[in-house]
């Protein structure tokens, strides 16, 4: 990691009238769920049916007004910026084709946004990585997007956050709701009725405590944290005070935990679309189905397929 100057904190409201306008993609880890796939290949860069999931990642950003994507990279890992670069040959070996449509399509990563790159030069965990960013995002609000996971682009949720940001200042989460079976896999919030409930029809609440992976009976609620924050400039040197925490990594968790124990005011918008999670192989598996489901040209005949794939799979119990 580059060193950084320490700054001061940020007091909670300092930057409540800024409006985030970058976002940060941290996309160094080591994706250990999807060996042996990812060895060489960055589960960032794992399509889905014709991008890959990075791709589908920087288009939501771009849908909620932020043109500059700072992507945290590592070792194995700078594939994924030249998928955000021109391909002059194959551009013009598909223009002397005449093949307008999938010139467009090689074209269309490069002009999403500017992409700036910067490496995490080990993988020491979420929190570090975000702490990577800090001489790029400067002393302004900004939005982290995890490099696994995206939501339905018809049923957006940054642009709600970032919003709510500008208003509330300091930290604004997202959640979804899980069963009580699964909040050992998730970040788990306490939460209480914020004074501003609703915007545009999507639920905000008040978080009072943030608990990583509690059982179903430690659970404070059934709100687990989703990969999309707002954070304000002075995570970063709430990052640097934060020891390694579960699994020996500087915990984004943790960081965040610790401004909201100092004061800093903390939200949440509690999302009920659908969240694809690409970083293991059933979320995997099921983003692309659903997906291509969806996609124009493809998905009728896919359905179809599929129905009758599953009636007459051996092993699948027909219903
Ligand atoms: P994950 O825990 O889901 O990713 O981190 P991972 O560590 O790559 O995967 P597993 O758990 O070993 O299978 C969430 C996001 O944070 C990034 C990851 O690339 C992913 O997009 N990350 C995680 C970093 O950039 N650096 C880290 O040190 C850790």
């Amino acid at each position: 990691m580059s060193e950084h100057a320490a700054t001061p904190a940020t007091t909670p409201t300092a930057n409540a009238d800024q409006r985030a306008v970058k976002a940060v993609i941290p996309a160094a880890g080591l994706a250990t769920r999807f060996l042996p796939a990812t060895k060489a290949v960055p589960k960032e860069l794992l399509p889905l049916v014709d991008r890959p999931v990075l791709q589908y990642i920087v288009e939501e950003a771009t849908a909620a007004g932020i043109s500059d994507v700072l992507l945290i990279t590592g070792r194995g890992k700078t594939s994924m910026v030249d998928h955000f670069d021109r391909q002059p040959y194959l551009e013009g070996r598909l223009a002397d084709k005449g093949d307008q449509e999938r010139l467009a399509a090689i074209r269309r990563p490069s002009e999403l946004a500017e992409i700036y790159t910067c490496r995490q030069h080990e993988p020491l965990g979420l929190g570090h990585a975000v702490g990577c960013a800090q001489s790029h995002v400067g002393n302004e609000p900004f939005a982290v997007l995890l490099g696994d996971e995206f939501v339905d682009e018809n049923d957006p949720l940054l642009p709600a956050m970032i919003d709510l940001q500008a208003r509330a200042g300091g930290i604004v989460l997202a959640f979804m709701e899980v069963p009580p079976a699964e909040t050992k896999r998730y970040g788990i919030a306490s939460v209480e009725p914020a004074a501003e409930s609703v915007q545009n029809g999507a639920e905000i609440v008040r978080v009072t405590g943030l608990v990583e992976k509690p059982s179903a009976e430690e659970a404070p609620s059934n709100l687990a944290v989703l990969g999309r924050y707002v954070l304000p400039p002075s995570i970063f040197e709430a990052i640097k005070r934060t020891k390694p925490g579960s699994g020996g990594e500087i915990q984004l968790t943790d960081a965040m935990a610790m401004l909201l124990a100092e004061g800093t005011p903390v939200h949440g918008i509690v999302y009920r679309g659908t969240r694809y999670d690409t970083g293991a192989p059933l979320g995997y598996l099921q983003a692309v189905v659903q997906i291509a489901c969806q996609r124009e040209g493809l998905g009728d005949e896919f359905r179809a397929w599929l129905k009758e794939f599953v009636a007459d799979a051996p092993g699948v119990p027909s219903t």
